[in-house]
């Protein structure tokens, strides 16, 4: 079990992580738990686990890094490749793909801090709030947990919610805000296909999904099945598999989306290495589908010792 690493979400992992390490030990899986520093090449090495469960959020985790590492030492881990991480982790270019493939994405511009110091910071953001009106959400494109994400109501909050997102990267996505029921949907693939798992619908108590709702217990409510007509909810899976399928990802993902009351499904982003702590949405998932959270990961291990490896090649 990989988790810890030193992305902002690192605290995020290492709960994840311990969550998970427990549930498959509860299924008979022998589990180590390693953090991502100068000693995991050599215990890789020597110890040559079975496989390895990236459980690492945030840059290097997600953005497909560890990844390459994994398969120069030719090991077998669960979930997606290097390059599909590479496009699902930068946000603009998960939306690009997705939309190419029919989904619908709040439509949105990802500049880089450069072009506010080049072209001035305040006919940027005019041109900005011209094209793409009120509300808006501000975000990195390369980020997680909600950190650094700032909704725009009016045009003088634009400012400070670039400087947010620039804090954590080095570019910022400004998107179209869309009102709506937000929901999560994993997917998974055990070997004979992905399937989406119950759509959680995400209710935060303030009506924010901001960092202090996902990781305080009790802070947000969660519908598991969500409240959604079985069409929507459909409609919600649907998504999530095209995405999951699109980016060509592997073994396990979650889309986070937004249902509008016209009930529209928008993507918004799919995480690789998904949340697994005691307040993250995929647990809830697994546990609605009647599913053991112990038991899917060790068929995931499974899956992924068995599974050919193209690393090799
Ligand atoms: N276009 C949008 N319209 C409305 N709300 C949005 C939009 N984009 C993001 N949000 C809100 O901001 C939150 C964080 O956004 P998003 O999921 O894209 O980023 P993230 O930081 O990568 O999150 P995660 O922890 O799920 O990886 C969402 O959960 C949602 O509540
Ligand atoms: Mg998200």
């Amino acid at each position: 079990m990989l988790a810890g690493g030193l992305s902002h979400e690192r605290d995020v992992s290492l709960r994840s992580g311990r969550r998970v390490a427990e549930a498959l030990r509860g299924s008979g899986v022998e589990v180590e738990e390693r953090d991502v520093d100068a000693g995991l090449l050599a215990s890789l090495r020597e110890d040559r686990p079975d496989c390895v469960l990236p459980l690492l959020h945030g840059e290097s985790g997600e953005d497909g890094a560890v990844r390459e590492v994994l398969e120069l030492v030719d090991v077998p881990y669960v979930g997606s490749r290097p390059t599909a991480c590479r496009s699902a982790f930068d946000k603009p270019v998960a939306k690009a793909v997705v939309g190419r493939a029919g989904l619908r994405t709040p439509a949105g511009v990802a500049l880089p801090h450069q072009t506010f110091r080049e072209l001035g910071a305040a006919p940027v953001m005019a041109a900005i709030l011209d094209s793409l009106g009120l509300p808006l959400i501000v975000k990195p494109t390369r980020g997680g947990s909600a950190l650094g994400c700032t909704a725009v109501r009016d045009a003088a909050g634009l400012a400070g919610a670039m400087v947010s997102a620039f804090a954590y990267g080095d570019t910022a996505l400004v998107e179209r805000l869309v009102a709506g029921r937000e929901v999560a949907v994993p997917v998974v693939d055990t070997g004979d296909g992905p399937r989406a798992l119950p759509v959680v619908e995400i209710d935060p108590d303030g009506g924010v999904y901001d960092y202090a709702a996902r990781y305080t217990a009790g802070s947000t409510r969660f519908e598991v099945p969500a409240t959604l007509s079985d069409d929507l909810a459909a409609e919600c899976a649907r998504v999530a598999v095209v995405a999951h399928e699109t980016l060509g990802l592997r073994d396990v993902s979650r889309s986070d989306l937004i249902v509008d009351d016209g009930g529209t499904v928008w993507f918004l982003e799919v995480n690789v290495a998904p949340g697994m702590t005691e307040t993250s949405t995929v647990p809830l998932s697994v546990a609605a589908a009647g599913l053991d959270l112990g038991g899917l990961v060790a068929d995931l291990v499974r899956t992924a010792v068995d599974r050919p490896r193209p690393e090799r090649s």
